[in-house]
This record gives structure tokens, C-alpha cells and sequence, in this order.
């Protein structure tokens, strides 16, 4: 197994990808951290929590940054996109599970420093907490397997902006910091997410089940899906951005990658874009080409 320190903004799609990563007998969860993006630290927080239980699954989850790494900005949540409780508006009820106390920072600093060259992060929200852990101590950089990132646009148009992904112009200077530390970091943007559509037909397919879990994740995907129809009319479905992020984890295979040098605009009309450089280092794996109908059967075989 895969040992996986999971970092998420829970929303919609991280949700998703939360289910597969739990469903996948190759990965061992060793803990979520969360933090701000799609919605507050505390709300993304709660909503790891809140599908753990729905999902039936106890996994520690550490709470961490509530504001950008050099500017110490709240990010402006996206409820447009992932609705006012970051879930869909599916949330009924807060989960009745607890938080740990730990900082996430510490909680990767303390798990890469006890399993040297074998964790794998999945960072599929702004790279906040990164930044932090790796500025903290940074004797942890060659310590670390894999970093594995939803983020970023770099041959294709931004989804916030035409330059800008979310995770990264949410909080640039982090993305940068990461990107230029010297981690091993496979890239999953919107080069390679934006092949891989969940059809609007696979929510009565869920329902169809008749499971709980099944129709929760139907109910906010449908959000999520309408969302996407109003600002791509006529796309069918939602873009699996943080599930293909757990897709690579798993099976590397799922994408081709040419290694580049990324720099991130921190400044300006095009704060957040990521350039890839093919000169000059550190080498970043930015995936290119997707599988997009392997991965696709292979991510509904496992998450409801
Ligand atoms: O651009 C898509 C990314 O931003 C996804 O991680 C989504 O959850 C949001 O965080
Ligand atoms: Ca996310």
C-alpha cells in the first residue's frame, strides 16, 4: 500500500475524490488536512469530517491554514461553485466526530520525519499547507516520495480567469514556493482535467443503487453539475479534477507528463498562471495527455 497524506478545500470534487482515494485498496490514508479554498479552513473541516462519516470511514483529519502564506488574505469562497456549504447545500447536519488538535503543517512534517521516502502528499486545494511544512522544516523536501497536485493550466486557459487555476491563484505565492523547493511534483491541471467529464447520466446511475452514500454524492454533484452547465453551456456533466489527482496516485499510467520548469505569477493581471519553462530547475512533472475514458471507468468502479 501507498502510504497518503490527503490536503483538501472540501468541496464537491474534493469529496469525490476523497470516496475514491477510500475505496482504493492501494492507498493507505494516513490523514486529511484541510484548508481554506473552495470555502473556509473551518467549513472544509467540517466537510471532511462530514463525508468520512457519511462513507462510514475514521480517518484523523488536522485542520490548517485559514489565510494565504505571504499575504495573510481569507480567500473569497467559491459558492457559486460548490454551493453555501461547500457540499452541494446537501449538508443536514454538522458530523458529530472531531478534529485532531495538531496544526496540519506539523502533522506532515511529523509523518514525513517518522516514514522517510515513502509518503506520497495529495494536495488538491491551495498549497498553503505545503508551504508551510516545507518553510518550517525544510530537511523534509527530499524526505518526501511524491507530491501529487491538482493545479494549475499550462498549455490551456485558467478556470477563475484565461490565465488562472483555483487552487493556485488562491494563494500564488505558495504554489511558487512549492514549485521552486525542489519537491517531486507531478502536476494535474486543468491540461489534463478538463478531458475528463463525469456524464450529467451517472447521477441517476447512483440513485439507481439506492445506497445513502450514493444519493448524497448525487445530490451534490448535480450542483456541481449545474454550475459547470452555466459556465460551459452544453458540457454535459463536471470536470473530475480531484479525483484524477487520486487517479495518478494510484496509477501513474492515467497520464503522460513532460518535465518542465513551472514558475508561478504572483503579481498583476496574471497572478496565479503557472509557465512551463523547459529550461532551468527544478523539474516539474506537468501531465500533458490523459486516458480520460480509463480513468473514468476505472473512478466509477470504486467511488459510490
Ligand atoms: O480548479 C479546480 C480546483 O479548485 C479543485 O480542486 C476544486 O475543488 C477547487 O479547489
Ligand atoms: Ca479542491
Amino acid at each position: 500500500m501507498k502510504p497518503i497524506i490527503f490536503d483538501v478545500d472540501t468541496g464537491i470534487d474534493d469529496a469525490l475524490a476523497m470516496s475514491y482515494a477510500l475505496n482504493s485498496p492501494e492507498l493507505e490514508l494516513l490523514g486529511f488536512t484541510t484548508c481554506f479554498g473552495n470555502v473556509s479552513v473551518a467549513e472544509a473541516t467540517r466537510n471532511t469530517l462530514a463525508v468520512l462519516e457519511k462513507v462510514g470511514k475514521r480517518i484523523p483529519v488536522y485542520p490548517g491554514a485559514e489565510q494565504t502564506f505571504i499575504r495573510g488574505e481569507k480567500e473569497g469562497w467559491s459558492k457559486h461553485v460548490h454551493g453555501e456549504d461547500g457540499l452541494g447545500n446537501t449538508l443536514k447536519k454538522d458530523p458529530i466526530s472531531q478534529p485532531e488538535s495538531q496544526f496540519a503543517p506539523e502533522f506532515i512534517i511529523e509523518q514525513v520525519k517518522n516514514r522517510p521516502h515513502e509518503i506520497t502528499i495529495i494536495a488538491v486545494g491551495p498549497l498553503t499547507n505545503l508551504a508551510l511544512a516545507i518553510k518550517i522544516a525544510p530537511e523534509i523536501i527530499p524526505l518526501v516520495k511524491e507530491v501529487v497536485i491538482m493545479g494549475g493550466a499550462v498549455k490551456v486557459p485558467g478556470n477563475v480567469n484565461a490565465y488562472a487555476e483555483a487552487n493556485i491563484i488562491a494563494d500564488p505565492e505558495a504554489a511558487e514556493y512549492v514549485f521552486s523547493s525542489g519537491l517531486q511534483v507531478t502536476l494535474v491541471g486543468l491540461d489534463v482535467t478538463m478531458q475528463t467529464l463525469l456524464p450529467k447520466s451517472t447521477l441517476n446511475e447512483w440513485r439507481a443503487t439506492g445506497k445513502e452514500t450514493a444519493h448524497f454524492f448525487a445530490d451534490m454533484t448535480e450542483f456541481y453539475i449545474g454550475y459547470y452547465e452555466s459556465y460551459y453551456p452544453g458540457i454535459g456533466g463536471c470536470a473530475l479534477h480531484d479525483p484524477l489527482a487520486v487517479g495518478v496516485a494510484i496509477d501513474s499510467s492515467f497520464v503522460s507528463a513532460e518535465s518542465m520548469n513551472v514558475k508561478v505569477a504572483t503579481e498583476g493581471e496574471e497572478a496565479g498562471r503557472t509557465v512551463g519553462h523547459l529550461a532551468g530547475e527544478p523539474r516539474i512533472r506537468v501531465c500533458t495527455e490523459v486516458e480520460a475514458e480509463r480513468f473514468l471507468k476505472h473512478f466509477l468502479n470504486r467511488v459510490v
